[in-house]
């Protein structure tokens, strides 16, 4: 086994790859059209029975994260804006590294619908992220048809409670119906739980709720079933990693949600957990209580995917070297812990390279050193975040 080529790795990977996608999905519903796609035309030499003793390792280093991951039946992908596609060497390390992309901003209200005309849609930047996705192999996530941010500057004055139902729902069918059979997982509902605003459901108070009540997560569920059979629904939000109080609410919120959404038969797949994580505070990630939340997550009968990881150096060191062991630290504490859940089926970064990242706006350091939350360098080359990230895909358990 130590001598398996590179050529045979792949394809006993690729069968588990397309065979893992697809049990991800719910069971009536038939295999993905671009999942197929996905299976490389077979060699001809005879290869191994693939299987948990087919895994050559330590695997070769020039694999990529994805290469990696689609060995455990897992898929590792990262988020790109419409503007990383103008980077010859950002698009040769995603289709290197990247088994699924997602669209940073492209699948936002404010981006596919910004003229004040309620019935115009453009996803000419989100459908230029899918062909190069697609051109090279990678699934296609969707992010996200209900969010209280990145709304069009129109909403406010056109949406109303006597239109608002029918302005959401058409707003998930549309843009489910353009992508139908493509996507691997759309984030349906985003971000919808904040306990500080105090009410007994841990709802967080945005327009949505203001102008539909409670019941809006499920009409968004439902409408999005319709708009797509083929995709895995899933509710998305952040911040509910750490051993805290406002987390513990958070965690807490979040299960008696998804309860509540099982409960009454919502069709929904799957929670995106976002993990933003805070390298300066990842001492109080406590892998006991994250595995114990995991579990019951999955004890709903709900698959789990990591969807925006990436590690805040803001409050790091200045040195390179140390910050980048911190950061790396941070990415193999929650990974391990989460990996350990066999029901959790994808890993994606916000992002791939340093170059492009959000944080370089949203949590610049102070002494004004660039951030360096993700697996590359802004020179696109692997740092120990890399390492972290595929050190702990190597070690997990295939599902
Ligand atoms: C961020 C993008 O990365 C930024 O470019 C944009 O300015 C703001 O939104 N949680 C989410 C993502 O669900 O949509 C956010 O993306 C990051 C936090």
């Amino acid at each position: 086994m130590k001598n398996f080529s590179r050529r045979q790795f792949l394809k006993a990977a690729a069968v588990l790859a397309v065979t893992s996608a697809c049990d991800a999905l719910p069971t009536s519903i038939p295999n993905l059209p671009s999942l197929a796609t996905r299976t490389p035309t077979p060699p001809p030499e005879p290869t191994p029975t693939p299987g948990p003793t087919a895994t050559p390792t330590p695997l070769p280093p020039t694999f990529g994260l994805h290469e990696r991951a689609k060995v455990k039946n897992l898929i590792y992908g990262a988020a790109m804006g419409s503007s990383g596609l103008a980077d010859a060497n950002l698009k040769r390390k995603f289709a290197e590294e990247c088994g699924i992309l997602v669209p940073e901003n492209e699948l936002k209200w404010s981006t596919i619908r910004p003229a004040n005309d309620t019935d115009k849609f453009d996803f000419s930047k989100a459908d230029a992220l899918y062909n190069f996705a697609k051109e090279n192999n990678m699934l296609f996530r969707g992010h996200t048809l209900v969010w209280h941010n990145q709304l069009p500057t129109w909403f406010n004055s056109k949406v109303t409670k006597q239109n608002a139902e029918a302005v959401l729902t058409q707003h998930i069918t549309l843009t489910m119906a353009h992508y139908a059979g493509k996507v691997h997982s759309w984030d349906v509902v985003n971000e919808a739980i904040h306990p500080p605003d105090k009410r007994d459901d841990g709802l967080r108070k945005t327009k949505w709720l203001e102008l539909l009540g409670d019941t809006y997560i499920e009409t968004a569920f439902k409408a999005a079933a319709s708009g797509d059979n083929k995709t895995l629904l899933t509710y998305n939000d952040f911040g509910f990693e750490l051993d805290t109080p406002e987390h513990e609410a958070k965690r807490k919120a979040i299960l008696k949600l998804l309860e509540r959404l099982k409960t009454k038969k919502i069709p929904i797949h799957a929670l995106g957990i976002q993990a933003h994580l805070d390298a300066s505070v990842i001492k109080l990630f406590k892998a006991e209580i994250f595995r114990k939340f995991l579990s019951d997550v999955a004890a709903l009968g709900l698959k789990i995917m990591v969807t925006e990881l990436d590690v805040i150096d803001q409050k790091l060191p200045k040195d390179v070297a140390a910050r980048d062991i911190a950061v790396a630290d941070a990415y193999k504490a929650f990974l391990s812990t989460t990996l350990e859940e066999p029901n959790v089926i994808a890993v994606l970064t916000w992002g791939l390279s340093d170059k492009y990242t959000w944080l370089t706006k949203e949590k610049p350091r102070s002494d004004g050193a660039k951030v360096r939350p993700l697996p590359l360098d802004e020179d696109f080359k692997r740092k120990l975040a890399w390492d972290a990230v595929a050190e702990v895909i190597d070690k997990a358990k295939g599902r």
